[in-house]
């Protein structure tokens, strides 16, 4: 009698099923370095997916989280936070802003976005208030940010949707134009200056002043996500300013705190007063460790010139990765700006993923397939070398295959 077959058990029988994972377990990490738990080290082009702005045990931001740690990690928003005013104020510097509000993830602050925009309509008395969305946008996974998410795979299953969203295709102005004539219930304009999840997909600076004086002219909020795009990672603070414009709500999460969990809205002069005591809030959102984690990242990003870095080493990854790729009719196209880089392949490349992890580097592969980088912003110039060196023989390799082992 044959033996029977091992039973297939998760290495992690408790957590929820939701992610596709690898069978790696990373233990620890220094710099743009990470090793798992069986001593196997990679470099980091995924920096957490865009969260790991100083790299890993950054040797100023641990000793501050630390003396935070023991001094104070929550309280309650009955009370006043100074680190909040502290990060609030950075934020405003470095923005143009005018104020801001904390919260906790990327999701959350799109969330209070969409509210934003909702009660500024409804105190000019539109009732019904419409919000201009984007294809292949995507503001997270509760309801309302699903909703205004343009992927139905992301969608599906969690139907009835949130209502009040109107979708148009990106770097279309006769198309927002067109909205502008035909619905008077639209309040808002909501994009991410580079959709990070939908391909690395950039909107043309022409377009976002377009939408600028589309916004000024119908007295609609102008509402930039740069929870993956902001922060340093384009070269300079916030994606936007390529363009010389200003929002008027901006939705920040992933690298403002460094790793430790934040987000935030931050708000222009038509925007600051809409929300006031009652409207909104969480108990997690603006603790003092979040909030120093945030002051420490923006203080580290300017000390160690890192917007700078980025769009140097940014570069060199860039004309790296290019020359490594040289000739390949499999690559469509390279995107992105500092270090936010994709490539798009001609077919499907979810394989890499695990294929890169193998040969020691971290990447991720989005909208089936566009290779995308978002290393930690304290990245080398050798290090950016490095992540070619590995990542181009892998993507040749792979586009010599017949099509059909691509996933
Ligand atoms: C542009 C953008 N907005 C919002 C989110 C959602 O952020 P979070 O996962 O922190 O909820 C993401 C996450 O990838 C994002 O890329």
């Amino acid at each position: 009698m044959n033996a029977p077959e091992p039973a297939v058990t998760s290495p992690m029988p408790h957590v929820m099923n939701t992610y596709g994972r690898l069978p790696i377990a990373l233990a620890y990490g220094r710099g743009a370095w990470l090793w798992d738990t069986e001593g196997r080290r990679y470099l980091d082009g995924l920096g957490g997916i865009a969260v790991n702005t100083l790299g890993h045990g950054h040797p100023k931001l641990v000793p501050a989280l630390q003396d935070q740690v023991a001094k104070m990690i929550h309280c309650s928003n009955y009370y006043e936070v100074p680190l909040q005013e502290q990060l609030a104020s950075k934020l405003c510097e470095v923005s143009g802003l005018s104020s801001a509000f904390f919260c906790n993830s990327g999701m959350e602050a799109n969330e209070g976005a969409i509210k934003i925009a909702r009660k500024f309509g409804h105190d000019k008395g539109i009732n019904r208030p419409e919000i201009i969305v984007y294809e292949k946008a995507f503001h997270g996974r509760s309801i309302a940010t699903l909703s205004a998410t343009g992927n139905p795979k992301v969608q599906k299953g969690f139907e009835p949707l949130v209502e009040g969203f109107v979708r148009v295709p990106l770097n279309d102005l006769a198309a927002v134009e067109h909205v502008a004539k035909t619905n008077q219930n639209v309040v808002a304009v909501f994009l991410e200056v580079i959709q990070g999840e939908g391909g690395i997909n950039q909107t043309r600076a022409e377009y976002l002043q377009g939408l600028r004086r589309l916004c000024d002219a119908n007295d609609w909020l102008l509402m930039l996500d740069e929870v993956q795009c902001g922060l340093g990672r384009t070269g300079k603070w916030f994606a936007h300013q390529w363009a010389g414009i200003k929002p008027d709500v901006m939705p920040l999460a992933k690298g403002l705190g460094s790793g430790v969990p934040i987000g935030a809205i931050v708000v222009g002069p038509k925007a600051k007063d809409v929300l006031g005591p009652g409207n909104h809030g969480t108990t997690f959102g603006g603790n003092p460790l979040a909030m120093r984690a945030g002051v420490e990242t923006l203080r580290i990003v300017e000390e160690e010139k890192l917007l700078e870095n980025a769009a140097t080493v940014g570069a060199v990854l860039r004309e790296a990765l290019q020359a490594g790729l040289a000739g390949e009719s499999g690559v469509v196209e390279y995107r992105g700006q500092g270090l936010m880089i994709g490539i798009e392949l001609d077919r499907p490349c979810g394989v890499l993923l695990g294929r890169a992890a193998d040969a020691g580097l971290m990447i991720s592969v989005t909208a089936d397939r566009v290779i995308r980088l978002l290393p930690p912003l304290i990245l080398t110039a050798d290090e950016a070398r490095q992540i070619a060196a590995i990542l181009c023989p892998l993507v040749k390799a792979f586009l010599a295959e017949p099509v059909a082992s691509a996933k």
